[in-house]
């Protein structure tokens, strides 16, 4: 490990899981834990489990479990040591210096020569949409509006027919290995090396450090396709980074407005509206969610005004939500996107229609309107229920209830009628969310089959283990019984040595302290799932106690057969036997 064991123990416990998670993820109190919505899968209904007395979490929708160093890791995308960073700076704790590994250390300077590249790209880019070869590109942006000062900001470029960014970049030293990685170039074993980007201006897009992650290429006629875009690589990932956020991160409003392409985002910023980003060509996603709540409480979405926007804009609506984002609608009618709107009608144009940009649910119920014909009596009831059953989504009585006399106005249907079908729908839905709740989750489809067949001995050995850490007092009753010895394989060997030390030096267990024991992410998730393997509270007394037997049994009895294949001599044999004979006879009592 690079930091030692006792620096990377107070930086996990002076930064308390449940205030770390809440930071990204909205929480509530269910008895001896907190619940959410998943952030790395998608769900309606929280299966995200986070434990205050154990610093752990755990999905029971998709599996992922951890400390707090790992929800970091996975949700910032850092590796071990920049998590301890994180964590280490947010709790104002001073780490060693260089103690990175060579491993670590060589994976970050990569990194950080991939994004030397991609700023070497952009400025080459951009030197060469202001020389002579570059005429056509700037000539194609002026025409589309933008200033030079908007060029600039933006660092937009040309990459030309003839003078190779390939070639410059290997003059300059960067050597193919990284030039391939970089994602800007086509590696093709019989033509060589050549340019991804041909004949296209150049959009960089940067995170939100400025830092440029890859590029959009738009060709400046109408051929196809019309932008073509960085693949993703080391340093990018399309459903972490909004174009334009850089920028937009800095302004006070805490509203941001989302469009869907690059022209949208400049034209608005150009425009003044600063707080404008758009995804990457890319659907919307529940990472990009979250990212925006840190910078904002609500998007103002101003999605094209086709078919496909709309769809975008319903498929978006839902994931703001759940990162805890209002968001309403910017009509744009009758110009496609803003950049259209813009350029016909002007900036106070658009103010007025940030004024008047529409609840997000009056637009979805507004487009689900659409698919009913509700002069027709069937069409009409058909949309009745359609209608209740979303609303019965809401969960703020007040909000339902206003809802449900604004939308009875505005659709001319009974408001005692809407109320009453809106509880029904609400009352159905409460029950099957309690049937939901029963020992194991179903896990959806699709995660179903991802999961891993697990083996029964590695279930039982997990189940032993989350019994013994949701209750200290087991170590009492086993005794004499139960060794980490028991425990053979690996990693579960290590877990139950560390914990048996823990409740030995302490009485009682620090399951997340044992987590940083290991170093890679996948050992990591494999001892945090050891951690939630039965949900032993909803049990009776005697089935608990019964189950609890069964699987002490049926692990050392593993452990006596095991032992028993080795044997070399009879004594030995008939000691292993006569063992399973006592094993059999096993009681511990829970009383
Ligand atoms: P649009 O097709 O709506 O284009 O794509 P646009 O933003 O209005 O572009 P202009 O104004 O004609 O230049 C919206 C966004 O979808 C992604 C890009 O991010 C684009 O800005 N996109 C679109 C692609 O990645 N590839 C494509 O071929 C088309
Ligand atoms: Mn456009």
């Amino acid at each position: 490990m690079f930091y030692s064991d006792e620096i990377i123990e107070e930086v996990r416990s002076q930064n308390d899981i449940v205030d770390i998670i809440s930071s990204y993820v909205k929480l509530n109190r269910k008895g001896n834990s907190y619940m959410g919505l998943c952030p790395f899968h998608n769900e309606k209904t929280p299966s995200f489990s986070v434990s205050g007395s154990k610093q752990m979490y755990h999905c029971f929708g998709c599996g992922v479990g951890g400390n707090v160093f790992t929800f970091v890791m996975e949700y910032e995308n850092y590796s071990f040591v920049e998590a301890v960073k994180y964590l280490a700076d947010r709790a104002g704790i001073k780490l060693p210096e260089g103690e990175a590994s060579p491993a670590e250390k060589r994976k970050a300077e990569y990194k950080s020569r991939l994004l030397e590249v991609n700023k070497e790209a952009a400025k080459f880019y951009y030197a060469q949409l202001k020389s002579s070869h570059g005429a056509v590109g700037y000539q194609y942006l002026k025409e589309r509006g933008l200033s030079d000062e908007t060029i600039r900001r933006f660092g937009l470029g040309y990459a030309g027919k003839t003078v190779s960014l390939y070639q410059y970049l290997k003059q300059k030293g960067y050597d193919d290995e990284l030039l391939k990685d970089s994602g800007l170039f086509t590696m093709d074993e019989s033509r060589g090396a050549y340019d991804k980007f041909w004949n296209r201006v150049m959009f960089p897009i940067m995170d939100v450090n400025h830092k440029v992650i890859g590029f959009g290429g738009r060709v400046m006629g109408d051929a196809k396709p019309k932008y073509l875009n960085s693949p993703e690589t080391k340093v990018f990932d399309k459903s972490r980074n909004l174009f334009g956020l850089n920028f937009a991160k800095s302004q006070r409003s805490r509203q941001i407005i989302l469009c869907e392409g690059y022209m949208d985002v400049i034209a608005l910023h150009q425009a003044g509206f600063t707080n404008a980003v758009a995804s990457l060509g890319t659907a919307f996603t529940g990472l990009q969610a979250n990212l925006l709540k840190r910078y904002a409480d609500e998007v103002l979405l101003t999605y094209d005004s086709d078919e496909a926007g709309v769809k975008a804009a319903l498929r978006a609506i839902p994931i703001l939500k759940e990162a805890g984002l209002s968001a309403r609608i910017i009509h744009m009618e009758p110009y496609k996107d803003p950049d259209e709107f813009i350029k016909n009608l002007g900036e106070d144009a658009f103010r007025e229609r940030i004024r008047d940009a529409q609840n997000s649910l009056f637009f979805e119920v507004d487009k689900l309107s659409l698919s009913y014909n509700r002069n027709d009596p069937e069409g009409k009831t058909n949309f009745t229920h359609a209608l209740a059953k979303r609303l019965a989504q809401i969960e703020d009585e007040v909000a339902r209830n206003n809802y449900v006399d604004a939308l009875a106005n505005q659709y001319l249907i009974e408001k005692e009628m809407l109320r009453r079908l809106v509880n029904q729908y609400g009352n159905q839905m409460l029950l099957n969310l309690e049937k939901g709740m029963d020992l194991s989750p179903p896990l959806p489809e699709g995660e179903r089959k991802r999961s891993k067949p697990e083996d029964g001995m590695r279930q039982s050995q997990k189940i032993l283990l989350t019994w013994l850490i949701e209750d200290n007092g087991l170590f009492g009753k086993v005794k004499g019984i139960l060794s980490p010895r028991d425990f053979p394989e690996e990693p579960y060997h290590t877990v139950a040595e560390l914990l048996f030390e823990q409740y030995e030096k302490t009485g009682q267990t620090n399951p997340a302290a044992i987590l940083s024991h290991f170093e890679s992410t996948e050992e990591q998730k494999e001892a945090a799932s050891m951690f939630h393997a039965g949900l032993s509270a909803t049990m009776e007394p005697s089935e608990r106690e019964k189950a609890l037997n069964e699987t002490v049994i049926r692990i050392k009895m593993k452990c006596l057969e095991e032992a028993g294949r080795n044997v070399t001599d009879i004594q030995q044999l008939q000691k292993i036997i006569q063992e399973k004979k006592e094993l059999q006879k096993l009681h511990i009592s829970l009383k």
